[in-house]
């Protein structure tokens, strides 16, 4: 057994080493995954960085999603079993050859199915499709408001909103990124490293037009996004992605700076105009709702067999090249899931 370690916050280049893993049988409520890929997510490069709260002390294994089969299982694990392939939302330890996870974070998947774009529904898709329908409870009709929409989650929530017939704005940071969102559906592209989102819909829409924003920049971004949203609207804030600015060095001003430009609200504002602050954190939902995370994987992974989502995987790297592979995700290169193959 085999597992990229983070032995030390910052460059990618020498964040990470390949060791034994040591893995205990799996808890009774646990099963032991043999994995063929694992995910990355814009977490992992927050934890490489230093800004992760919640992730486990250096050296650890971090890495939430896998795809594989199942080798061994506990006691009190009845809904799986040995040998099936299976999608895994994994509470770190990903990026192994083997790992065990709670099963309320794993569901069957067919052989048909690629084992990246697997992992894309485990993560991205059942944080989409948490805060797209239990959060935001998006209706038919609705204008949505998708930041950093090209990446896993927004790609995932422009699918789901316009499954549910709302009109999207999707915003990206190049014109490359612009072109993906407009194949995806998006009705209105927006570059908002050269424009102002605010300004741009204020502009088409008017200042109270937004139903629903889904935010995973944070500080101003949620800021602005408020002043958006509609009498009823509601903003999901599941991100606060400008916490890394562009450097691999961990930087306290830049902390502070977004902390201080979320701005001040106050209960009575969203009282008076019935709308929501929403925050959506797939960990605590996992730890604490395990049966709503085990409800929206399965979900998302029978909407994807009824062609009713598309995950895209817009590029596999080897396991040797992991450090490639992050900072192909922390310098914006890559639009929805990136995988790497064992
Ligand atoms: N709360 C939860 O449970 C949960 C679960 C999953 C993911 N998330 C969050 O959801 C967001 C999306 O995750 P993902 O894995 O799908 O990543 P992703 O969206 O594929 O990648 C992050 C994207 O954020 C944008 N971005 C804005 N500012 C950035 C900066 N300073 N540095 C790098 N990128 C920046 C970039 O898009 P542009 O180039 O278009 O600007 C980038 O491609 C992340 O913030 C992640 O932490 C939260």
């Amino acid at each position: 057994m085999k597992a990229y370690y983070l032995i030390k916050n910052g460059s990618s280049d020498t964040a990470f080493e390949l060791r034994d893993l040591k893995l205990n049988d799996p808890n009774d409520n646990e099963v032991m995954i043999e994995t063929e890929v694992f995910g990355l997510n814009f977490a992992d490069v927050m934890a490489r960085l230093g800004y992760y709260k919640a992730c486990p002390p250096l050296p650890t294994v971090i890495g939430y999603d896998v795809a594989g089969k199942i080798i061994k299982k506990g006691k009190n694990v009845t809904d799986l079993e040995i040998g099936q392939r299976v999608t895994a939302l994994t509470r770190f330890g990903g990026y192994a050859t083997h790992v065990n996870t709670n099963h309320h974070g794993v569901v069957p998947i067919n052989d048909e199915i690629d084992a990246a774009t697997a992992t894309a529904l485990a993560t991205q898709y059942s944080t989409a499709y948490y805060a797209a329908e239990f959060s935001m409870s998006l209706q038919k009709g609705e204008h949505v408001l998708i930041q950093a929409a090209a990446g896993g989650v927004g790609t995932a929530l422009i699918q789901l909103a316009k499954r549910r017939g709302c009109i999207v704005y999707g915003t990206a940071g190049s014109e490359e990124k612009l072109e993906y969102l407009k194949k995806q559906g998006v009705d209105y592209p927006i570059n908002y490293l050269k424009h102002d989102f605010y300004e741009y819909i204020k502009k088409q829409r008017g200042e109270k037009s937004i139903d629903a924003v889904f935010d995973s920049i944070g500080g101003n971004y949620v800021k602005k996004g408020l002043k958006l949203l509609a009498p009823g609207g509601r903003l999901a804030m599941y991100g606060a992605a400008q916490i890394a600015g562009n450097s691999d060095k961990k930087s306290l001003y830049r902390q502070l700076k977004t902390l201080f430009s979320f701005g001040k609200y106050r209960p009575t504002q969203f009282f008076a105009q019935s709308q929501s602050l929403i925050g959506v954190n797939m960990l605590q939902i996992g730890d604490h709702k395990p049966n709503i995370l085990k409800k929206c994987m399965t979900d998302v992974v029978k909407l994807y067999e009824k062609n009713e989502i598309n995950p895209v995987v817009s590029k596999n790297f080897n396991a040797n090249e992991l450090a490639e592979a992050h900072n192909y995700l922390q310098k914006r290169k890559s639009t929805g899931k990136l995988a790497v193959k064992w």
